[in-house]
């Protein structure tokens, strides 16, 4: 099909003006594993540029926008509230995607997969990940794991269709899948925010585990492992990347100001906009000084902001609030709770900037059996957190 090879093209020189497709392998994929075999004919269309406007798409009723939408840096959503809403609304929480192109290679790029590789996928979804990598690898060699039933039915009639047989299996990707490790590669395409050990354990010494990391603030981050014969592994923090989370891992606490009355009240002299636009370092050392952190920045419509701070694992656990108002010398601090998460925020926040101010990519991360650390520099720089 002609407009196809069109439309692959101007994708994939979208996707190399922007430095996101570098390596040729994958180039040449674009081609031959042909992403509108993996979309349906209706869903919810989210641009993964900034600015961009989702939208609802529809084959029968305009295929034009639905092929634009299907060749173009786009997520699309294929279930919503794991299959109780239409995902064509655009409402309710996504719980299965096509992921946008640019971020499926950026990841697959990551990966670095060589000839015959065993790849374990975790996430299934619509199956394009895994037929791009039995393209690659062979589809003998590709086990990928979906956990909602009827998402792994969809992506097995997609392969089908495509011409690819991994095998697929139905289940908790946490655990991953013992009966074909060791693997040479893991790629997980939905977000965790603790790495479950069971990919480290299989993943032979001197592979690869790359994940997208959602550690609790609205950022999340492509991260790179290796694996060392300890069975420790150890990654750095890389490019964005904001992925449903695994099932088992979803936020059940958000900001909740419960028992609001016997908050405590005080002032503070630095502005919650200063942390909340400072970026992914700043985010980072929060993160990793601060411990069980969820947090977001709510603006409102006269220019203010709010910066909202919670405990992420206990829905009536200690919260925070920082408001920012235009014009103010001083910003009002709720907080609620044994601890004072604004308190501690704004200690590691000030830490972050004495250390002149390190950004993402001097960050990582080493995984064992008991425990995951954030480091700074190196594992070893003395500047480790649990
Ligand atoms: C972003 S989608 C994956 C996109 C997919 N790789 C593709 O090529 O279309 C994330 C998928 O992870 C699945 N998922 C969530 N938790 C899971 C778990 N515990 N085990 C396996 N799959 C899971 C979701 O159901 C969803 O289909």
């Amino acid at each position: 099909m002609e407009h196809v090879t069109a439309r692959v093209k101007a994708l994939m020189d979208d996707l190399m003006a922007r430095g996101v497709l570098t390596a040729e392998p994958w180039r040449q994929a674009l081609y031959e594993v042909p992403r509108h075999l993996f979309v349906p004919s209706t869903g919810w269309a989210c641009p993964d540029i900034e600015g961009g406007t989702s939208r609802t798409i529809d084959r029968n009723a305009d295929p034009n926008g639905w092929w634009d939408a299907v060749y173009s840096d786009a997520s699309i959503v294929l279930q919503a509230d794991d299959g109780a809403t239409d995902p064509a609304t655009g409402k309710g929480m996504i719980s299965s995607s096509i992921s946008a192109p640019g971020v499926v290679v950026a990841f697959l790029e990551l990966l670095n997969v060589g000839d015959h590789d065993r790849v374990l996928e975790i996430g299934t979804g619509s199956g394009w990940t895994a037929a791009l990598l039995s393209w690659r690898v062979g589809e003998g060699n590709v086990t990928s794991i979906e956990v909602d039933e009827e998402v792994a039915a969809g992506a097995a009639r997609n392969l089908k269709v495509a011409g690819y047989t991994p095998e697929l299996i139905i289940g908790d990707g946490g655990e991953g899948w013992a009966d074909g490790a060791p693997y040479d590669r893991v790629h997980v395409t939905c977000a965790v925010n603790r790495v479950p050990y069971a990919w480290v354990e299989q993943t032979r010494p001197g592979g690869v585990i790359v994940l997208p990391w959602s550690p609790g603030s609205p950022r999340g981050y492509r991260v790179r492992f290796e694996v060392l014969a300890d069975g420790t592994a150890v990654g750095r923090v890389g490019g964005p990347a904001l992925y449903m989370m695994l099932r088992s891992q979803r936020q059940e606490a958000r900001w909740n100001p419960h028992h609001a009355d016997a908050a405590e009240r005080t002032t503070t002299q630095l502005d919650p906009r200063t942390i909340a636009d400072a970026g992914p370092g700043a985010d980072l050392a929060v993160i990793a000084q601060v411990p069980r952190l969820g947090s977001y920045a709510m603006p409102d419509d006269d220019g203010g902001l709010s910066l909202l701070l919670f405990e992420v694992d206990e829905a009536d656990g200690s919260w925070a609030a920082c408001d920012y108002t235009p014009g103010a010398d001083e910003f009002e601090v709720s907080q609620y709770g044994d601890r004072r998460l604004w308190n501690e925020v704004e200690q590691a926040f000030l830490r972050w900037i004495s250390w002149g101010r390190p950004g993402r990519e001097r960050f990582g991360i080493t995984l064992t059996r008991e425990s995951q650390g954030i480091w700074l520099d190196s594992p070893d720089s003395g500047n480790t957190w649990t």
